[in-house]
């Protein structure tokens, strides 16, 4: 459980939050590349933080993240027009360039330096791996992108995807660290007619339900083993990453593989990334086929958003039948079933009502390293991770090893763990 407290300190992220700092100290993965597809297209909404914004791209392909309401009188940029190299307000002509300098003032004399004293809060944004990502830190303390063996493969390799939850981020975050729940959630009531997801065998995950977890913390955030034991002195080994601030790399048999990063866009709402790839060879028609059946993730949009088909207004689809004869919950997608669950405890769970066990163990070190992190950084000391993108370079894992202890496998699968794209 969390005193009032604490909760309060790592879900609240706006600005001036201790968390919300946290997490300006950080590149977010914010948009995908398609939702501002050529320069000068039309501008975008953006609510990062708690912070409401307008993104851009600009003639010459140049990212722009401008707060949204104009410097003078405070209407819309969305209602913009971007146009030579800046957004340009609808209502008295002002515009601004991508860094948020005020570059014309038409409304003004022509002799005023007026212009010259005005500028709009901008945030430095880069489209690498598949993403734009964007930075709301200080500036003199901008940070190193993170490393992501999925940012690093050519683009043929990868896919990403981004939807929107209705909880803060952390609910969403503790789902990706639960490994329990994927005996209950997401499992069969036979486990021979689950399919096949390359992520988790459905026999080993029915075979023990109450797996062991050990966790380490480590440069980039902390990573956990969870122990299943599936014979006779042989375990099943599940090694999830989580990463500063709030990635994780799931555990999988073969590649394609990924995880997910949620980025808060207020203290009530979350944008989910998944990003799925192969180090060595493109995506095949069949990998992206799979992540268009909704089975898994992503999950089904409504069409030209990024809300999910299925939610809380329509109690997630769930089929009573398909959950009285085939699986677990009724609820069609993995994701769906997440959501399901995750939104059911409210925007913020009260966590003073909660009752943890030790296979919430996860769950506990990924709260306590965010809150340290977060302590820290109010007594001066930077996020590591935030300046040393390298210590990004990992991969989850999946073993089974007759080895009982945590570091035993660490030392003898531990190569296996790092990542290998250049
Ligand atoms: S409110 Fe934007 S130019 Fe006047
Ligand atoms: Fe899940």
């Amino acid at each position: 459980m969390l005193t009032q407290e604490d909760n309060e300190f790592a879900c609240r992220v706006g600005p001036r939050t201790p968390m919300g700092e946290l997490f300006r100290r950080f590149w977010l993965p914010a948009m995908l590349p398609s939702e501002v597809p050529e320069p000068d297209c039309p501008p975008v909404r953006l609510r990062l933080l708690g912070e409401d914004l307008v993104a851009f791209r600009d003639t010459n392909g140049q990212i722009g993240v401008v707060e949204a309401h104009c410097p003078h009188r405070g209407a819309s940029l969305f209602f913009g027009r971007n146009e030579e190299c800046g957004i340009r307000c609808v209502y008295h002509g002002w515009k601004f360039d991508s860094t948020g300098a005020c570059v014309d003032m038409p409304s003004e004399p022509a002799e005023s330096n007026f212009k010259s004293k005005v500028r709009i809060t901008a945030y430095p944004a880069r489209e690498h791996g598949g993403v734009i990502w964007v930075y709301m830190g200080p500036p003199e303390l901008e940070p190193e992108v993170p490393q992501l063996e999925w940012s690093l493969v050519p683009d043929s390799h990868r896919t990403v995807s981004k939807w929107y939850q209705e909880t803060n981020y952390l609910q969403g975050y503790e789902g990706d660290i639960d490994s329990s729940h994927a005996s209950f959630l997401h499992s069969y009531l036979d486990p021979s007619r689950s399919p096949d997801d390359r992520t988790i065998r459905a026999d080993l995950k029915a075979m023990d339900r109450a797996p062991k977890l050990i966790a380490n913390d480590t440069d980039y955030g902390f990573r956990y083993g969870a122990r299943r034991r599936i014979g006779d002195d042989l375990y099943n080994w599940r090694v999830t990453q989580a990463l500063l601030p709030t990635y994780s790399l799931i555990g999988f048999l073969d590649f394609p593989a990924g995880g997910r990063a949620w980025i808060p866009i207020d203290d009530n709402r979350t944008m989910t990334f998944y990003f799925s790839y192969h180090p060595d060879r493109p995506l095949t028609e069949s990998d992206l086929a799979i992540r268009k059946t909704g089975r898994a993730f992503p999950p089904h949009l409504i069409e030209g958003t990024f809300n999910p088909l299925r939610n809380r207004e329509n109690d997630y689809l769930i089929d009573r039948e398909l959950q009285r004869s085939t699986t677990y919950s009724g609820i069609h997608g993995v994701n769906d079933q997440d959501r399901a669950v995750q939104e059911s405890m409210g925007p913020i769970y009260d966590r003073r009502r909660e009752h943890l066990g030790s296979s919430d163990l996860a769950i506990m070190s990924a709260r306590r390293r965010l809150i340290q992190a977060a302590r820290d950084l109010e007594q001066g000391v930077e996020p590591y991770a935030a300046h040393h993108g390298e210590v990004y370079r990992v991969r989850a894992m999946d073993v089974n090893a007759p080895i009982d202890d945590f570091d035993a496998v660490v030392d003898t699968y531990g190569t296996r763990m790092l990542a290998q794209v250049e």
